[in-house]
């Protein structure tokens, strides 16, 4: 049978997540997606209505099918642990079982198993104020959303994880490299989420040899990378200084994606991948 993939963080068809779920659809997979509890309602009613259709034109002319939409919160691991405020706010009092734990049981209960788990979403409240300007909560609010969301999202999964299974994220070069404008602790929530999934790897594939894998994409123009502010001038200098002088697409990551958690990758686990035409082997800019 074909492998079932559990991708969290798609709301629309311009991020990550959206190419990695027709990546993985492309090759035969079948897609569960979990939708940011209050972007859930535009995202469905846009689905249903054929907003998308043109951008779920999979390569055999057939259309890409998500046989289920979840809504999460990955910054909730179960409703206990969610404030009044939250619960009664009208984006989510519509809709039930959105922390990562409900989404786990409720996917068991749908189908019983997965064999592939994506995070590809990531929020930092404070994104636009430099690292000195960041409020303890800002900076923990980025880390929560960004970094511990896959903690959470992998340990209520990984029982649910088919044997040969594999689970990867996305990460970005400001981890490790100064980005200005990268801000609000998400550079630091990507450095943690990086360290993350070396650790990961290890607890993952001694308890259920599932393989944990990151990929360190490039600039996309997606609805969260517009929100930092600074997209285009980042993908304007991958332009003009990565070794490939090319706009990267979505796809490129997409079909990353499909190779890491396929057993074309078998070997490969605790790696931070770089999607990036290159930019990363960069020194200078030239
Ligand atoms: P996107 O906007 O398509 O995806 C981010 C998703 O996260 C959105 O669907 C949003 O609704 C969801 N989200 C935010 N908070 C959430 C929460 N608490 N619970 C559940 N979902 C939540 O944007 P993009 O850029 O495709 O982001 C996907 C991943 O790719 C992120 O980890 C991002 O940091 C990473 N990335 C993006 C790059 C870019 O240039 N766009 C470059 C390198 C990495």
């Amino acid at each position: 049978r074909g492998k079932r993939a559990f991708i969290a963080g798609v709301a629309d068809d311009n991020g990550y997540g959206w190419a990695i779920a027709k990546s993985l659809a492309a090759a035969g997979a079948e897609i569960l997606v979990g939708t940011w509890v209050p972007a859930l309602n535009i995202f469905e009613s846009s689905l249903r209505r054929g907003k998308f259709d043109e951008s779920r034109v999979l390569p055999d002319g057939s259309l890409m099918e998500i046989t289920k939409v979840y809504p999460l919160d990955a910054v909730y691991d179960k409703m206990e642990d969610v404030p009044e405020d939250v619960k009664t706010n009208k984006r989510y009092s519509g809709s039930t079982k959105w922390t990562v734990q409900e989404v786990a049981e409720s996917v068991k209960q749908d189908f019983g198993s997965i064999d592939i788990l994506v995070h590809s979403l990531a929020n930092g409240p404070e994104v636009t104020k430099p690292l000195l300007e960041t409020s303890r909560n800002g900076y923990l609010a980025a880390l929560s959303a960004s970094s511990y969301s896959y903690i959470s999202l992998l340990k209520h999964f990984l029982p649910i994880m088919n044997q040969g299974g594999s689970s990867i994220s996305l990460t970005y070069i400001a981890s490790e490299r100064i980005i200005p404008g990268y801000g609000g602790g998400m550079s630091s929530a990507k450095a943690a989420l990086e360290s993350d999934t070396r650790v990961l790897a290890f607890e993952a594939g001694r308890k259920r040899k599932i393989r944990v894998n990151t990929i360190s994409a490039g600039p996309l123009r997606s609805r969260a990378a517009k929100a930092i502010g600074f997209i285009d001038t980042m993908i304007d200098y991958s332009s003009a200084n990565a070794p490939l002088q090319k706009e990267l697409s979505a796809d490129e990551v997409g079909n990353a994606a499909a190779f890491l958690v396929s057993p074309l990758a078998s070997a490969i686990t605790g790696a931070v991948i770089y999607v990036d035409n290159g930019l990363n082997a960069m020194g200078v800019g030239v």
